[in-house]
């Protein structure tokens, strides 16, 4: 049984296969957290109830640094999960058990106030096989009187404090430049990762990762301990991870909506449920918390009806002719595009109302006349007959101030009426809190899908938020905006998909701006980011695929930067191997021969993609600060019954000399031969067993400038 609570210990034990979490119930009703890590046998080797160590009157906090779900009470240095006003202006709670329910991998345990009427549900799932355990907050009203939310986050747990230091990795970035991978120690005081934009954000990715520091040093990607969670949402949000300074050295990570601007009305009798924290904990290294978050995420998280499909390569003219779309010029790339083996033709922005450049048309939702004046219908029969499924792009939150909609209907994008409202790509940000904008663009985009044989929609996203307000909503409810329009953003899409079961929705927001476990329970797949320099995919995939799956990762072979660096179209095709496959370039500059490449490219990643897509990803040379001057950069994915393994090896600089290095992929059959095929250094074995491709590892051939190799493993015995 995953979860159990032993009454005489008074303890709730969650248990994974390999890890255990264990929560403390003391005598007085309170909740502390006493354990999360390496599964134990006996319950009664889980550590006792922490002692109190307040040994001062400006030390007082001794349990709560303990608290399992912090709130204001006797002591607000650390980050509380919770702040609140009551409707006399009383801000503290003094909550105690009341009940619990164990359900199967489910527990609840219900807190409530000693006096007021409010009650707290916290909300536990263990997920086993995924070594992953979430948990979010559940706050009642369960009073007379409104109960004014400022703060509601979704968890807050303690790390270890008697075993060494911590080590933070998280992913920060710019628009181009997502998914860095950043390490820092702990250090006493706050570090705060947020977004407060209205989306994920750019410059911050809702994942951490604590690492411990010993005397042998921090995790590697093979082994040390890690303690690592996320958020599944896409709102503003935030992780605050805490250290107080010694020799009480307590370190927290804390993760939830972000209170800044934040507020929220609780009438008698709602409930405002948190999103679900991830928490999860390996001993196993960077590579374990890859491998874990991707199974929970494929198990769980991304929508069940596809999450088992393999994703379509696709083509998208973008990159190669912007905003100039029209019938003839993406029936003439669509040609091309069958010719390379591309499964779904995708129109990207510019089919629209006067959507000619970004600066009108946002909004209306109706095919451009001038461009397709017979509508779509021939343009997706053609792309049908070719065999090929036909994808949309939409930008359906959002609206240029140069369009039928905003003239209809200005309130329904934010602003404060007293103010010009802020452009940014000359568009604004409609209010999706509001339900008739949520009916208007269920109305519009379900007219287009039921029209129209649409397989894909390319959902984008492209501004930062200003002047959050909106028309007609009271005052005292404006800071709910930001809760609101994701409620309405998730729920538009599940409308869609029920009615539109066949489409596959892709989430987008100037590249990589909005991935999260949030945006992937409700989207299929993610556009990585607008850089598409092969070289520089390579950090950005990396940190991306650090957390969410390959398969959901979309990277296109483009002419980017060509004439800066000539990329031959295998590195090209290579470095897009590392996730789900488009083709971007203008095809129409591409010789017969060239085209003819790349048809050989995609047929090999249709016939790898099952390993890519549902493997195990092993990152074999992976790019981290200590890495900087790496001359290459390879990764591996094992297929999950061990038979096949695919690895890819990228050279990052241009050069004739370099130190070739001997890829080591764990993961694999040890007793079992594998037959090695592709570009494997000359005199190297053609068959190796699993134990030796492990422990001894094996050279791929790397050739010439900015060289890439691929190789494929196949189990013989
Ligand atoms: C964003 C996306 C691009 C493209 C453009 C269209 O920048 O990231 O892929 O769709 O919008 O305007």
């Amino acid at each position: 049984m995953p979860i159990r609570y032993l009454d005489e210990q008074r303890l709730f034990l969650l248990e994974t296969d390999r890890t255990a979490y264990v929560i403390y119930l003391a005598e007085h009703g309170q909740l502390l957290h006493l354990y999360w890590g390496e599964k134990l046998v006996f319950p009664a080797d889980y550590p006792g109830p922490p002692l109190n160590h307040a040994h001062s009157a400006f030390n007082t906090w001794g349990n709560d640094m303990a608290a399992e779900f912090p709130v204001p009470y006797n002591v607000q240095e650390i980050e509380t999960c919770l702040r609140l006003r009551f409707a006399d202006g009383t801000r503290d709670l003094r909550l105690k058990y009341s009940e619990h329910i164990i359900d199967g991998d489910n527990l609840a345990i219900t807190l409530k106030d000693e006096f007021y009427g409010f009650t707290l549900r916290l909300v536990y799932r263990v997920y086993p096989e995924c070594d992953i355990l979430t948990r979010r907050a559940e706050i009642i009203n369960s009073g007379q009187e409104i109960i004014r939310l400022d703060e509601v986050l979704s968890g807050s747990v303690p790390l270890p404090y008697d075993r060494g230091d911590f080590r933070l990795s998280h992913l920060s970035g710019t628009h181009v430049t997502e998914f860095q991978l950043d390490r820092e120690p702990v250090k006493p005081g706050r570090k705060v990762l947020e977004g407060r934009q209205n989306y994920t954000g750019h410059a911050h990715n809702p994942f951490f990762a604590l690492d411990l520091v010993d005397s042998q040093g921090g995790a590697t990607e093979t082994g040390g301990e890690v303690w690592f969670g996320g958020l599944q949402w896409s709102g503003n949000w935030k992780i605050v991870v805490e250290q107080t300074r010694s020799p009480l050295k307590r370190t927290r990570v804390a993760a939830g909506i972000n209170d800044w601007d934040f507020e929220w009305q609780l009438w008698p009798g709602q409930t405002f449920e948190t999103p679900w924290m991830t928490l999860g904990y390996t001993s196993a290294g960077f590579g374990q918390v890859t491998r874990n978050l991707h199974r929970y995420q494929l198990a769980h998280i991304l929508p069940q009806d596809k999450a088992a499909d393999l994703r379509p390569v696709l083509y998208n003219s973008w990159e190669a002719v912007l905003f100039n779309v029209n019938e003839t010029t993406q029936m003439a790339l669509a040609e091309k595009a069958a010719r390379c083996g591309v499964e779904l033709f995708v129109v990207d922005d510019g089919w629209f109302g006067a959507r000619e450049h970004d600066r009108a048309g946002l909004g209306d939702w109706t095919v451009n006349p001038q461009r397709f004046p017979r509508g779509l219908q021939p343009l997706i029969d053609h792309v049908n007959r070719l065999g090929m499924q036909f994808g949309l792009w939409v930008e359906p939150e959002m609206v240029n101030p140069d369009s039928d909609l905003y003239r209809a209907h200005p309130d329904w994008a934010y602003h404060y009426p007293n103010r010009v409202p802020t452009e940014a790509r000359n568009q604004l940000i409609l209010n999706l809190g509001r339900l008739d904008v949520q009916e208007y663009l269920f109305g519009v985009l379900d007219g287009i899908l039921s029209k129209y044989n649409i397989d894909y929609i390319k959902w984008d996203y492209n501004r930062a938020i200003s002047e959050a307000g909106g028309a007609q909503i009271p005052a005292g409810n404006q800071r709910e905006h930001w809760v609101r329009h994701y409620q309405g953003l998730y729920r538009l899409v599940d409308r869609l998909r029920e009615r539109h079961p066949q489409v596959i929705f892709e989430n987008c927001s100037g590249g990589g701006g909005r991935v999260d476990m949030g945006m992937l329970s409700h989207f299929d797949q993610s556009w990585t980011s607008d850089n598409t320099d092969p070289l520089d995919r390579l950090a950005i995939q990396q940190g991306y695929s650090l957390v969410y799956p390959v398969k959901t990762m979309f990277c296109w072979v483009t002419d980017m930067n060509q004439n800066a660096a000539p990329y031959s179209l295998r590195y090209r095709f290579l470095s897009s191997f590392m996730g789900g496959l488009g083709i971007g370039s203008n095809l129409n500059h591409f010789s017969d021969g060239q085209i003819q490449e790349a048809a050989y490219w995609v047929a090999e990643y249709k016939r790898l993609r099952p390993v890519i897509q549902h493997g195990e990803l092993y990152r074999l040379l992976p790019l981290n600060a200590e890495t900087e001057q790496q001359d290459s950069f390879a990764v591996g994915y094992v297929a999950p019954d061990k038979s096949q393994a695919v690895v890819i090896a990228l050279d990052r600089r241009s050069h004739h000399w370099r130190n070739p290095r001997r890829l080591r992929l764990p993961g694999l059959d040890p007793a079992a031969h594998y037959r090695l095929a592709g570009d494997v250094a000359d005199r190297e074995p053609q068959v190796l067993s699993g134990q030796a491709i492990q422990a001894r590892g094996i050279l791929p051939k790397l050739e010439g400038e900015l060289a890439a190799a691929l190789i494929t493993l196949t189990r013989e015995s």
